[in-house]
């Protein structure tokens, strides 16, 4: 059986951005002392429900750089007396304003191995009007310093954010490459209803045009080839060798644990839900209840639907002989009705099934095809 992955939530952020729906509270040193007290406790309780090997741990939230001095360590810390860690990777999510060279030190003393980093754009005006707390200097500032650290390094970018342009994307992806980033996420702006971001719409905010997003996206992957970086899946470029391993573990459907307020883990067939409110969930943790935990079991039709639709975000696409055997399937014929309806965009030669590269952007109408 091939390792898990652990996922690990933090739920706070210094300030809220406008577009963001993730599950994180402004709140200060106190109630994240009483947060990580409750995960440590969770995580302690982790072993009855898994004793296997874990190769990935990633930290993400909200914003872990801005926890206390020492927490990441701790809960490294709980993670080791609880599993056999055995860590390929072990990632943080970190905000550019709170990656300082002290946060540096502590995360690499405490093994981490790959930072990714909220950097979103380079233009000043558009990280301003996005609400962010950073500006292209300090990014770039951050993005310098985490490479000079001996991480290795991933980058988040936007597309359609309110006033971004070609350039701001070029510039992005020329930075990251001459500085050594080995990793880009090029996430496309959801318009989350009930963000401010989406009232701000509502009341005639103007963001660029689904047409405008699309040729962003489109130049994001034309600079993001010239420069090395393959795509691997919809939204994830990287350099030979440097795929997220954590990330690839929930598009193949391996088994991975999720701690805290708002994670999920999948063990088998089971899926489990954490609350998303993060006083809920310290008490009941610290009641010792489970009242912050949902469980469902997928029956087997379910599985497969989940397999073929992350399968599909991947450049490499489902693997129907994979798939056939685990499911005891004949592909052709439980998705001929998929087959039919999305013969356009997709490539089939019976082995993989995958989406056409100039369809990546509509990835999500044509898995629902399948679906
Ligand atoms: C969970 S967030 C945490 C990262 C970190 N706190 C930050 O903001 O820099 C991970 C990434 O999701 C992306 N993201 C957040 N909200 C989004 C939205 N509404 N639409 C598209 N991408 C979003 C951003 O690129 C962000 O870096
Ligand atoms: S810093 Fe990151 S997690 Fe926090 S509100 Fe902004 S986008 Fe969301």
């Amino acid at each position: 059986m091939s390792a898990s992955g652990i996922y690990v939530h933090i739920p706070f952020c210094r300030s809220k951005c406008a577009y963001c729906d993730f599950v994180s509270v402004c709140e200060g040193e106190e109630k994240q002392r009483l947060y990580i007290n409750a995960l440590l406790r969770e995580i302690n309780t982790g072993r009855k429900i898994f004793d296997g090997v874990a190769d990935t741990l990633h930290i993400g939230g909200g914003t872990p750089s801005c926890l206390y001095d020492g927490a990441v360590e701790s809960i490294v810390g709980a993670l080791g007396d609880s599993f056999d860690l055995r860590l390929a990777e072990f990632s943080v999510e970190c905000n550019p304003d709170t990656f300082t060279p002290e946060k540096a030190e502590e995360l690499k003393k405490a093994g981490v191995t790959r930072i990714s980093l909220g950097v979103q754009s380079l233009d000043d005006g558009v990280l301003k009007k996005a609400g962010r707390r950073h500006d292209a200097a300090t990014a770039m500032q951050a993005v310098r310093l985490a490479v000079k650290s001996g991480f290795d390094v991933s980058a988040d970018l936007m597309i359609g954010l309110e006033g971004q342009r070609e350039d701001d994307v070029d510039a992005f992806v020329g930075f990251m490459s001459r500085e050594g980033v080995k990793h880009v996420s090029a996430y496309m702006l959801k318009v989350e209803s009930g963000t401010p971001l989406a009232r701000a719409v509502e009341k005639g905010l103007i963001l660029p045009s689904d047409d405008d997003c699309a040729e962003l996206y489109d130049r994001a992957v034309s600079r993001l080839k010239e420069n090395g970086f393959c795509r691997y899946e919809t939204s994830n470029f990287c350099k030979e060798g440097k795929v997220c391993r954590h990330n690839m573990k929930y598009w193949k459907m391996c088994d991975y644990l999720g701690f805290g307020v708002a994670a999920h883990g999948k063990l088998g067939r089971v899926r489990y839900y954490n609350d998303d409110d993060v006083d809920g969930y310290i008490r009941a943790v610290l009641q010792g209840t489970h009242a912050y935990r949902t469980e469902e079991v997928l029956d087997r039709d379910e599985e497969l639907k989940e397999y073929v639709m992350l399968g599909l975000r991947l450049e490499d696409g489902v693997d129907v002989e994979e798939a056939e055997r685990l499911f005891c399937i004949d592909f052709a014929e439980r998705f001929s009705e998929g087959l039919k309806k999305a013969e356009k965009y997709v490539l089939y030669d019976g082995k993989n099934l995958r989406i056409r590269p100039e369809y990546a952007l509509v990835a999500n109408s044509v898995i629902n095809m399948f679906v």
